[in-house]
């Protein structure tokens, strides 16, 4: 059985959530949205592509992901890991690449608490 797309499995192998929560006003914890969200996540969709992987990663967006002081805030699964987005030029590359395409996590991108 395959979906209009063709697809005969449901989900992707990794799928990007990118926090694009706004908060307007002075909230002490800010939000994603300020910092970038929106931007991050079309960058994402942009590497997706050139990198040769639509239909196997996937980058949505995504409400507050609840570590707003940490972000922008970026998490990929299946792994669950988390990831800060402070040079998207550079972060959003090596994500891709790195995490989606060769399976390393992307030491110097994790949120530490
Ligand atoms: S506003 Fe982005 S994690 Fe809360």
């Amino acid at each position: 059985m395959k979906d209009p797309k063709g697809r005969t499995v449901v989900g992707f192998e990794k799928h990007i959530f990118i926090c694009e929560n706004l908060r307007e006003g002075e909230h002490p914890r800010g939000c994603c949205s300020e910092k970038g969200g929106a931007e991050i996540r079309l960058r994402f969709k942009q590497e997706i592509i050139e990198q040769g992987l639509i239909g196997k990663v996937r980058a949505n967006k995504a409400g507050c992901l609840d570590f707003c002081e940490k972000g922008p805030t970026v998490v990929v699964y299946p792994e669950a890991i988390w990831y800060r987005i402070s040079d998207p030029e550079k972060d959003i590359p090596d994500i891709i690449r790195e995490h989606c395409k060769e399976g390393k996590i992307v030491e110097r991108c994790r949120i530490q608490l």
